[in-house]
């Protein structure tokens, strides 16, 4: 039986070798490792070895049939990768495999999108902590201790004085304590408020925030800006709206409104002829976009800036609510849900 086995192994090895295409191949494979196959053979007359060397001659088969599957293996990959157009060669006209390739998610666009339109007229990106201290995220921008926004309804506090910042404002403070005007910056990045989760809210979104401080900055240079973001963002066509608001950081502060980019501000009518109300604005033709003013005298005291030389504007918009306009997304909710049929389409 040993001399058996040694005698297969080697005219296996040898057949193997003399192999010259995959036809010769899949034939000796037959031969030995088939059904009926000589080496399957072996296992089969098991039976009549002596039950004392049973185990040793049943290792010494499978051995040879691994040794033997495996001189097949690598002869076939051998075969395989010649060139040629003969049976089993590769195909070298064939279209290769086609790997995904990632992209940008569409916050992350976004962000890019609204940076890109600054970064144009000379701004710079700056980021600064999510994780920030009252002082920044309330105190240096003028936030009184009463301000319902310090509430615990409506920040994350975390232990002592730290808390997850609930606006990208505070990076103003920052950057300012440590730069000089003049200069103009924009600050993305993601801000966290305890609010329940549903179509138009989560506790998790992403602003950019503006600032430009410097010698004569007026009033019409945040408009003529905020006017070029709107319109490269939203259309050429885009009329803007400034209406008088409050913010504790800036004095005078808007609220700032685009035309409705669903109906233009334009009666709309159904088949019938009927009017009826613009599913975006509510048929109030414009819709609010972002905040923002002349930065208050009092927050550059508190950067050690001296408010009768310089001024500034800065603006906050977020990324979410500019996406959901631009796109004509239903619900903020599909940002984070990683759904790659969702985020496929940006
Ligand atoms: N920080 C404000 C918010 O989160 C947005 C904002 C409004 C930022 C006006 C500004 C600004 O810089 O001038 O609601």
């Amino acid at each position: 039986m040993r001399d058996k086995i040694g005698e297969i192994e080697r005219i296996a090895i040898e057949e193997i070798a003399l192999a010259s295409d995959a036809d010769m191949l899949e034939k000796a494979r037959v031969k030995y490792l088939g059904r009926k196959g000589l080496i399957t053979e072996l296992f089969k007359n098991m039976g009549s070895v002596s039950p004392g060397e049973k185990g040793e001659i049943g290792q010494l088969i499978n051995s040879l049939k691994n040794t033997a599957t495996k001189a097949f293996d690598e002869k076939a990959r051998g075969l395989l990768g010649g060139r040629g157009t003969g049976a089993g060669k590769i195909d070298v006209t064939l279209p290769g495999i086609v790997h995904d390739v990632g992209h940008l998610h569409p916050i992350s666009k976004t962000i890019e999108e609204i940076s890109g339109v600054f970064i144009s007229l000379g701004f710079k990106v700056v980021e600064g902590p999510e994780i920030e201290n009252e002082h920044y995220n309330f105190e240096a921008l003028n936030i009184p201790l009463e301000h319902p926004s310090r509430d615990a309804f409506d920040t994350f506090y975390l232990a002592d004085k730290w808390l997850l910042r609930s606006h990208t404002s505070p990076v103003q403070a920052r950057f300012m304590e440590k730069n000089k005007p003049p200069f103009a910056i924009v600050i993305p990045g993601k801000v966290y408020r305890p609010d329940a989760t549903d179509a138009s809210h989560s506790f998790m979104f992403h602003q950019v925030e503006g600032l430009v401080v410097g010698d004569n900055i007026r009033f019409s240079d945040l408009k003529g800006a905020l006017t070029l973001f709107a319109r490269q963002i939203f259309g050429e066509k885009t009329k803007m709206r400034f209406r008088p608001s409050f913010f504790p950081f800036t004095e005078p502060s808007a609220e700032v409104d685009i035309s409705c980019i669903l109906c233009s501000g334009k009666e709309l009518r159904d088949a019938e002829n009927a009017v009826h109300k613009c599913s975006l604005c509510g048929g109030k033709g414009w819709i609010e976009i972002l905040g923002a003013g002349m930065v208050n005298p009092k927050v550059f005291k508190n950067v050690g800036y001296d408010p009768e030389k310089v001024t500034g504007f800065a603006f906050g918009m977020g990324v979410e609510r500019i996406a959901i306009l631009k796109y004509g997304i239903p619900d903020i909710r599909m940002f984070f849900e990683n759904d790659i049929r969702f985020l496929r389409q940006f």
